[in-house]
Formats: C-alpha cells, sequence, structure tokens
C-alpha cells in the first residue's frame, strides 16, 4: 500500500516538543497557567481582541459564548445548514431553537439573503461559520444584526489566519470561537478558544467556564450553574507552538491548495472553492463541487480514493435533516454540496507529488464512473 494520504494533519517541529516538554516539567505550582495565559495573549493579539477564554475544544468554547449572549428557550437562532454539527449543538444546549439557512454557492458560507428571509420576532442571533477557512460576507451579515439588533457569533473554528477585507476573521461578531483540533490549521489533539471585545462576554464566559466559582462568600463558593470546560497547561503549551508557526502553516496550506487549483481549475464539471476578491481563505481543506456535466456518483468516487489510501471527505449532511432538530427552509445549495462535494486531503506532510497522484485518481475515477 503507498504511503497515507491524510484529509489533515499537523505539523510538528522541535519548538512544539520543547514548549511540551516544558509545560511538563516545570508547568506546575507557580507556573501551573502559565501556557494558558500566554496563548490567550497570543491568539488574542493575532486576531485583534481584547479578551481570551482557552477551552477544553471550540465546541464548549462555542456553548460558553451562547450561554454568555443569554439565549434560552424561546429564542431563534439562524444558522448556516452547512457544518459539523457542533455549530449547532452549541446552540441547542441552551434550550434556544435553530433556524437553518442556506449557503452560498461560492464560499460554502451562510447566505445573508437567506438570514434576512429567516427573521422572527423570536431571532436573537445570527451563528456563522467561516466554513473551511472561507470567509463569511460579514459586512452584510453586520448589516443585518445592526438592522434587527441580533447578536453575531462568529464559528471560526478551522480558520485561523483567514481575513476578510483585510481584517482577521474572529474580530466582527460579538463572539468568536476558534479550535486546535487534530484537523485543524493549529493543533493541540483539543483545544479551543473563546474571543471577543466585549467585556461581560469575557466575565460570563470565564465564569462559567470554571464552574461558576467566584469564591464570594467562601473558599470553593460557586455563583453560577457552570461548567468544567477550561483547557490544560500541557495542551496550551502545544497549541502556542503552533499559534507562533501560524504563518507557515497557512503558507504551506496554500501551496497545496495552488497545487490543487493549477491541476484542477481547467477540468470541466469541477468548480473549486477560492476565496472571493478582498478576502483571504486560510484554504484549510481544499474543497470542489462536481456539476451536472459529470455523472459519476460522488460516493464511488469517495471509496474509489479511499482504496488507494487517499482520504477526501464528503460534503456535510444538512443538519436541519438530523432528528433533533426542525427543518424550516430546505436550502438547496447545502443540499447539492452535501451530495456533490468533496474536500480533498490538505495534510500537512503532503508535498507536491502526493497533489499530483490525489488529482490524477480522482480524475481517472470520474472517468471511470462515468463510463466515459
Ligand atoms: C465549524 C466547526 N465548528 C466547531 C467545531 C468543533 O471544534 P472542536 O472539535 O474543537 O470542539 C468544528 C470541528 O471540527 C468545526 O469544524
Amino acid at each position: 500500500m503507498n504511503k497515507k494520504i491524510s484529509f489533515a494533519g499537523p505539523s510538528i517541529t522541535a519548538k512544539e516538543v520543547s514548549y511540551v516538554m516544558d509545560a511538563v516539567n516545570h508547568g506546575w505550582y507557580e507556573n501551573y497557567d502559565q501556557y494558558i495565559k500566554r496563548l490567550e495573549k497570543a491568539c488574542a493579539d493575532y486576531v485583534g481582541v481584547k479578551y481570551a477564554v482557552a477551552t477544553h475544544c471550540c465546541t464548549l468554547a462555542l456553548h460558553l459564548a451562547a450561554q454568555a449572549l443569554g439565549l434560552k428557550p424561546g429564542d431563534e437562532v439562524i444558522v448556516t445548514d452547512f457544518s459539523w454539527v457542533a455549530t449547532a449543538y452549541a446552540i441547542a444546549y441552551t434550550g434556544a431553537t435553530c433556524v437553518f439557512v442556506d449557503i452560498d454557492p461560492d464560499t460554502w458560507t451562510i447566505d445573508p439573503h437567506c438570514i434576512r428571509q429567516a427573521i422572527t420576532t423570536k431571532t436573537k442571533a445570527i451563528m456563522l461559520v467561516h466554513t473551511f477557512g472561507h470567509p463569511a460576507e460579514m459586512d452584510e451579515i453586520l448589516k443585518i444584526a445592526a438592522e434587527y439588533g441580533l447578536f453575531v457569533i462568529e464559528d471560526a473554528a478551522p480558520a485561523i489566519g483567514a481575513t476578510y477585507k483585510g481584517k482577521p476573521v474572529g474580530s466582527f461578531g460579538d463572539v468568536a470561537c476558534f479550535s486546535f483540533q487534530g484537523a485543524k490549521m493549529t493543533v493541540s489533539g483539543e483545544g479551543g478558544m473563546l474571543l471577543t471585545n466585549n467585556e461581560e462576554i469575557y466575565q460570563k464566559a470565564s465564569l462559567l467556564a470554571s464552574m461558576g466559582r467566584t469564591d464570594r462568600k467562601a473558599v470553593f463558593w460557586s455563583d453560577l450553574l457552570g461548567y468544567q470546560y477550561t483547557i490544560n497547561n500541557v495542551t496550551a503549551a502545544l497549541a502556542l507552538a503552533q499559534l507562533e508557526r501560524v504563518d507557515e502553516l497557512l503558507a504551506k496550506k496554500r501551496q497545496l491548495f495552488t497545487y490543487y487549483d493549477q491541476r484542477l481549475k481547467d477540468v470541466a464539471g469541477i468548480k473549486i472553492i477560492k476565496e472571493k476578491p478582498g478576502c483571504q481563505s486560510n484554504y484549510c481543506y481544499p474543497s470542489l463541487l462536481l456539476d451536472s456535466r459529470i455523472t459519476a456518483n460522488r460516493d464511488d468516487i469517495l471509496a474509489g480514493l479511499k482504496q488507494l489510501n487517499i482520504h477526501a471527505r464528503p460534503g456535510f449532511p444538512r443538519m436541519s435533516c438530523f432528528p433533533v432538530f426542525e427543518q424550516r427552509f430546505e436550502n438547496p445549495v447545502a443540499k447539492n454540496v452535501e451530495q456533490r462535494g468533496i474536500s480533498l486531503p490538505s495534510a500537512a506532510n503532503l508535498d507536491e507529488a502526493d497533489i499530483e497522484f490525489v488529482c490524477q485518481s480522482l480524475l481517472s475515477l470520474i472517468h471511470k464512473n462515468t463510463g466515459g
């Protein structure tokens, strides 16, 4: 069997090893939270916001965001229908209702036009995702939010380093969250970060993340129903080392995307998802859509790739179809991406020859499964 062409995976260097070893050897006693504090500051500075709360993972950061905004049963939150389910479950944990809307066919991020159509008197917030590292249409989203007095939550889980009109994603909404999970741009196994410029949201999220503990009336006193959502110092050390290498990691992903783009951009029937003018994607997961000119079944292509040890992914199923949710809109663009979308391998250990092999294999499977 040839080399495993992984969908995603990190680049680990001596820097990561030395930070982790330092945290293991010395990150106790007076240094018990040193890397956590450094990570929070580095992340806030990088994105250009005032406050940061590091968490065990991004799902929990998103839940803290939803709680800190006071979302509750009876409230509605407009959510993109195309995402990993953590985006929506974070809202659902509060009891608020997710109203799923369609996506822009060019970036697979939430379509502002569909947001407008979904607003009711119960709408309290918009939860957008910078999907696969492509910035959502922030100008329009912020305009709608201001017009209707809605909160904006940015699920920026995979999008560190992406910019919209020169400004980092994660700095636009009332609150934003990033992930350090193993398939992301900067990786610590598990790990998340909540960012905000709003001191009240920050204070509330910090308190909720540490069991509501205030010590106000006694040591161990808790003032509200909180959670144990904090990150640990060793994980934070790994995340910090990765964040300090983010420019190098971004350049690598962009290079891999460029190889795909060069090889596939002129193939009839393949639409490559690219950054829009004025936006910089971080190309965390290079993706494409098979249009109707390609009759091959998408899942047969993915299965064929897997047999060659190439690990690509299908588009997300629409969350509005999951048993725990109600579907209000059918969302045809998301439905099409669900059925015809492919995200290609872009692990940090891949090189140009690997991408060439993926593209050749993909094209020959398309040809074979089309019966041509
Ligand atoms: C868009 C999106 N939101 C949230 C998450 C959850 O992140 P984590 O695994 O750190 O909880 C992910 C992870 O894949 C994601 O892709």
